[in-house]
């Protein structure tokens, strides 16, 4: 039996402001490294062997759903894939995180770039979607599928890694607008066709990170990032299914972000839910925004915090809860159990 109902579904309806009879709750990064199923397949594997083998992507997307009772899941996969079609080569490097060998720096490696169909470079995440919904579909669980914003994809392409200070990317950004509009016009085709293309695999929901779009200035913001994220959804909209942008430190950012035309705002711990829906209105949902680190904390002490969450959000629908970002690393299993039932008794209608 089963399949998932979208007029019923609680996370569903929540995206479209819907009154649900408990808030849904997801979290981001749910499948990783603090479950002990997860760091089992990392024994044999590397995230990239985990991503491109869809029988493997699915039964990680899995993992969260058969220990907690999650409202969605999120298909296993990251942001930075898409970045090797367009000719970037791509390793995740023990212990320090995503490495790109040749990245971008001048104009002829933005023209170089390429901008490869889905179907045509990431056909293994489109057969995990495809192979998830069978799994996920007799449980009732939706699938949200996800893609890197423009910003957040050209600060790994530039910078080549992580970056502290994304020197090197806004450097360009300021220094050269129109080679960044071209870097910026290609990273927006590949997302949007990216995220398009998972919704029509199956996904019920898409959502954009734009993990570092906190490090810009306002009139950036609004000028270098928010038209080519803009750009993004628009192409994704065609897939007619929810979508969520997530920021983090988009404290002096939300009004324009509220421009972007996203279903749902994912808002971190910095802002409360509350000055959120001021300052964005009631034509949005709202997703979030427990500090992650709460989740290292006593049962007492994350309780707290979770019921804060609650409270901020109030009555009105269209909450999704979730952390302000992923969980980390060294969570014990322990406390997102007892997170996800609590969200779920406290929150009943
Ligand atoms: O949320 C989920 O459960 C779905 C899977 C998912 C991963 N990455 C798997 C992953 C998602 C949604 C992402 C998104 C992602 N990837 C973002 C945006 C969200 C955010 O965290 O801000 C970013 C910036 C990346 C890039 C990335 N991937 C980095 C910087 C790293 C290394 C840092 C780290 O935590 O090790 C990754 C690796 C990565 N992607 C892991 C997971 C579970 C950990 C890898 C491991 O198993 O060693």
């Amino acid at each position: 039996m089963g399949g998932v109902d979208p007029q019923t579904n609680r996370f569903l309806r929540a995206c479209r402001r819907e009154p649900v009879d408990a808030t849904p709750i997801w979290l981001m990064r749910q499948a990783g490294r603090y479950m002990a199923e997860y760091r089992a397949m990392r024994e044999k594997w590397g995230i990239l062997d985990l991503i491109k083998q869809p029988e493997l992507a699915c039964e990680v997307t899995l993992q969260p759903i058969k220990a907690f009772e999650l409202d969605a899941a999120i298909i296993f996969a990251d942001i930075l894939p898409p970045l090797e079609g367009m000719g970037l080569s791509l390793e995740f490097v023990k212990g320090e995180g995503p490495l790109i060998h040749n990245p971008v720096r001048t104009r002829e490696d933005v023209e170089r770039l390429r901008t490869p169909s889905p179907g045509e470079s990431l056909a293994f995440t489109l057969e995990a979607i495809r192979l998830s919904r069978r799994e996920l579909d007799p449980r009732g669980v939706p699938l949200i599928g996800f893609s890197g914003a423009p910003f957040t994809l050209a600060s790994y392409a530039v910078e080549g890694g992580s970056s502290r200070q994304l020197a090197t990317v806004k450097t360009l950004m300021m220094e050269e607008p129109a080679t960044w509009d071209i870097l910026m016009s290609k990273l927006s085709t590949v997302a949007g066709e990216y995220l398009l293309a998972q919704a029509e695999a199956g996904a019920h929901a898409l959502q954009v990170f734009d993990s570092w779009c906190g490090e810009l200035a306002p009139a950036d913001y609004r000028q270098f990032a928010l038209p080519y994220t803009k750009r993004t959804i628009e192409i994704a909209r065609a897939g007619g299914v929810p979508i969520i942008h997530f920021g983090v430190g988009t404290a002096g950012l939300l009004e324009l972000i509220g421009e972007i035309g996203a279903d749902v705002i994912g808002i971190d711990w910095r802002t409360t839910l509350t000055d959120a829906r001021h300052r964005l209105g009631s034509n949005v949902a709202l997703q979030g925004n427990l500090d992650p680190i709460a989740l290292l904390a006593s049962w007492d002490a994350l309780r707290g915090r979770a019921q804060a969450v609650l409270d901020y959000a109030g009555d009105a629908p269209g909450h999704i809860f979730n952390l302000g970002h992923g969980v980390l690393p060294q969570v014990p299993v322990d406390n997102v159990k007892r997170l996800v039932d609590y969200v779920h008794t406290a929150s009943a209608r």
